[in-house]
């Protein structure tokens, strides 16, 4: 490898660390009873005119993205249900901009929230369900032309929705 090269590969090597050793944004591990004053990036309110928040959670080796609602727990969507967990992770953020989109299109500069066990990155999603009032967050994949909402031990399906950007 010739020199300049080299030193090209060692600075993009530095620049990744540097964003993941000091970035700004940030995934804190989080349970239902901290979460409120939490601080975590907030995604809605839910029928008990209590905030929602962006999560993630881990089942079966894959990443999920969901979302959390304080003194109850986290959910995601699995397949075709839901999936609840005690234990889970927010997001901390200077910066978060929601970008309309449908029909599957994931706005650029979006980054995935999550990963399935296959290597398919995952994005942060939400919905206004006009029916329960409600702002939900879920989840998107490349492929995929919903926004896949937890919603009473289903996946609701959405096709127009929000996709979340962070900084
Ligand atoms: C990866 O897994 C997800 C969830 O099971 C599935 O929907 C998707 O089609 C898979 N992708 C590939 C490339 O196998
Ligand atoms: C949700 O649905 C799945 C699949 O049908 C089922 O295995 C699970 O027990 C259900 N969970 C609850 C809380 O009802």
């Amino acid at each position: 490898m010739a020199l300049p090269e080299m030193w090209r590969s060692l600075s993009i090597v530095l620049v990744v660390v540097a964003q993941q050793t000091w970035g700004r944004s940030n995934w804190i591990a989080m349970t239902p009873s901290r979460l409120l004053d939490s601080g975590a990036v907030q995604a809605g309110v839910f029928t008990d005119n209590l905030p929602t928040f962006v999560a993630r959670v881990w089942h079966d080796n894959n990443i999920l993205p969901g979302i959390a609602r304080p003194n109850v727990g986290a959910w995601a969507s699995w397949q075709d249900y839901e999936v609840k967990k005690e234990n889970f992770e927010v997001l901390i953020a200077d910066e978060v901009t929601w970008i309309p989109a449908a029909n599957g299109v994931i706005p650029l500069g979006a980054q995935p929230t999550g990963v399935y066990l296959n290597g398919t990155d995952l994005y942060t999603c939400r919905v206004l369900d006009e029916t329960a009032f409600i702002l939900e967050s879920g989840l998107i994949m490349k492929g995929q032309t919903v926004c896949s909402i937890p919603w009473q031990n289903r996946t609701a399906l959405y096709p127009v929705y929000e996709v979340m950007l962070y900084k």
